[in-house]
C-alpha cells in the first residue's frame, strides 16, 4: 500500500520527450516513504489503496523547485552601498575601495556562527515558502578557514531548520583578503593546499567555486583552485564571465565544471567548451538586474549549442537581495528571452544537473526524491508570469508535506 495518493491534479512533470513541462492533464502521483513511487494519467493507475488520498481540485504539481546558486549565509546587509550604486559608483569602483564582497566579509567574520544560521534560517523559510526544496548555499565571504568552515556549518543548521535541502559549495576564492593584497599567491596556495583538503576531509562542502573576474581571480589562478579540487574530489563551478569575457567558460569546460554561472560576457568558444563537457549555463537575471542591466548573456548562442540552461536567485547582498525564485524566473523570461517552459526547466531538471543532482531530484519520476511543489494555478506558464502572487500551496520534501497552505 502506498503511503500517500495526489490525485485531481495537473502534474508538470518536467522529463524530456513527451508534452510540452511533460503535463500530464489529468495525473496522480503516489508516494512511498520518501520517493515518489508512481506518476502517470489517473485512468492507469495500477491500484489504488493508500493510507492517505489527496485530492487537489486540478491544482498544478512540479517539481519542487531547487535554486542553484545563493549566497545566503552571509553578515550584516549592503543597502548603503546600493545607494552610493544609485548615485553613480560602479560595483566594482566601491569593491576598489574595500567595499562590495569585503564589507560582507568584515560583517561575516564578526557575527557568531549561530547569528549566521538564524538569519540564514530566515532567508531558507522565505525560499521554502515559494517552493524550494533544495537549496546551494556557497561560503566565500569568511576567506579564512575558520570563518569558511563556521559559514558551512551553519549553512547546513539553516536547512535542517527549514526543512530544505542544502548543497555546499565552497567559494573561498570568491577576492583576495584583506590581510593578502599584498600576496595573493600566498592565498591562493592557503585555498588550494589547506582549504580545499579539509573542506573535503571534514565534508564541509560539495563542490568548490571560484569568482573569476578582473576583480577576483584570474582564469589561470582559478585552474590551480580546480585542479586542488580535483584532486580532492570535489567538482567544481565557476563565476565565468559576468563582468568582462574573461574565457572562464573555456576554463569551466576543460575540468568539466557542473556550472559555470552569470556568462554575460561567455564566448563563442566558451560556449562550445561548455557544450562538450555538458556543464550547465546558470544565469542569474536577479543579478542583472540590480546591477543595473547590462550585456545579455547570449541565450540564443547557448540554446544552439546544446548547453542546458539553469535560473538561480544567487541570493546575495550585494547584487542580488532577492528571496523570490518564481520572481528570478520572471526576469529570465522578460529580460533574458527565455520560454516559461525553458525558465522552469531552470529551476527544476536543469538546477538539479547543475548541483549533480539530477538522478535524485528536478523531475516528477518514479524513484526520484518526492521533492514537489503544488501551486494554485491551471498552467505552468502562470509560475513565470504572476510576480509578487502567493501562488503556492503545498510543498513535499522527501514525501513529506510540509503545509504551507
Ligand atoms: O554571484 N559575483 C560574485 N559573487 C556574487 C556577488 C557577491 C557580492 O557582491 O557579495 C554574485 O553576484
Ligand atoms: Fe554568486
Amino acid at each position: 500500500m502506498w503511503d500517500v495518493l495526489l490525485t485531481d491534479c495537473q502534474a508538470a512533470t518536467m522529463t524530456t520527450g513527451g508534452s510540452s513541462y511533460g503535463l500530464i492533464p489529468d495525473a496522480a502521483i503516489a508516494i512511498e516513504g520518501e520517493r515518489i513511487a508512481w506518476v502517470g494519467t489517473a485512468r492507469d493507475l495500477p491500484r489504488a489503496d493508500a493510507h492517505e488520498t489527496r485530492r487537489l481540485d486540478q491544482a498544478l504539481v512540479t517539481p519542487a523547485l531547487i535554486d542553484c546558486h545563493t549566497h545566503l549565509v552571509f553578515g550584516g546587509d549592503r543597502a548603503a552601498e546600493w545607494e552610493l550604486r544609485l548615485g553613480g559608483a560602479s560595483y566594482e569602483d566601491i569593491a576598489a575601495k574595500g567595499g562590495g564582497i569585503l564589507s560582507t566579509v568584515r560583517a561575516t567574520r564578526a557575527a557568531s556562527e549561530e547569528e549566521l544560521a538564524q538569519s540564514a534560517a530566515r532567508r531558507a523559510r522565505v525560499l521554502a515558502g515559494q517552493g524550494v526544496s533544495t537549496v546551494e548555499i556557497k561560503s566565500g565571504y569568511g576567506l579564512d578557514m575558520v570563518n569558511e568552515c563556521k559559514m558551512l556549518r551553519a549553512a547546513a543548521v539553516a536547512g535542517k531548520s527549514a526543512n530544505i535541502r542544502v548543497v555546499r559549495t565552497f567559494l573561498g576564492a570568491h577576492i583576495v583578503p584583506p590581510e593578502y593584497q599584498n600576496d595573493r599567491g600566498a592565498y591562493i596556495d592557503l585555498v588550494c593546499n589547506e582549504m580545499i583538503p579539509a573542506m573535503a576531509r571534514e565534508r564541509l562542502a560539495d563542490a568548490v567555486d571560484v569568482f573569476c573576474d578582473t576583480i577576483a581571480f584570474t582564469t589561470a589562478e582559478a585552474g590551480r583552485i580546480f585542479a586542488a579540487a580535483a584532486a580532492s574530489g570535489l567538482p567544481v563551478k565557476l563565476h565565468a564571465d559576468q563582468l568582462s569575457d574573461q574565457a572562464g567558460a573555456l576554463l569551466a569546460g576543460k575540468y568539466r565544471a557542473l556550472s559555470a554561472d552569470h556568462l554575460e560576457y561567455v564566448s563563442e568558444k566558451g560556449i562550445a567548451a561548455m557544450a562538450a563537457a555538458g556543464t550547465v549555463a546558470v544565469l542569474l537575471p536577479c543579478a542583472w538586474y540590480f546591477l543595473g542591466g547590462g550585456k545579455n548573456p547570449p541565450v540564443a548562442a547557448l540554446r544552439k549549442a546544446g548547453v542546458p540552461i539553469a535560473i538561480a536567485t544567487d541570493c546575495n547582498p550585494g547584487t542580488a537581495p532577492v528571496l523570490s525564485p518564481l520572481t528570478a524566473l520572471n526576469m529570465a523570461c522578460t529580460s533574458f528571452g527565455l520560454t516559461p517552459e525553458e525558465a522552469l526547466t531552470g529551476m527544476t531538471r536543469n538546477a538539479a544537473a547543475a548541483l549533480g543532482l539530477q538522478a535524485k531530484t528536478g523531475t516528477i519520476e518514479a524513484g526520484k526524491s518526492a521533492d514537489l511543489a503544488v501551486w494554485n494555478v491551471s498552467s505552468p506558464a502562470e509560475l513565470a508570469y504572476w510576480i509578487g502572487a502567493p501562488l503556492l500551496r503545498d510543498r513535499y520534501y522527501r514525501g513529506r508535506s510540509m503545509g504551507m497552505v
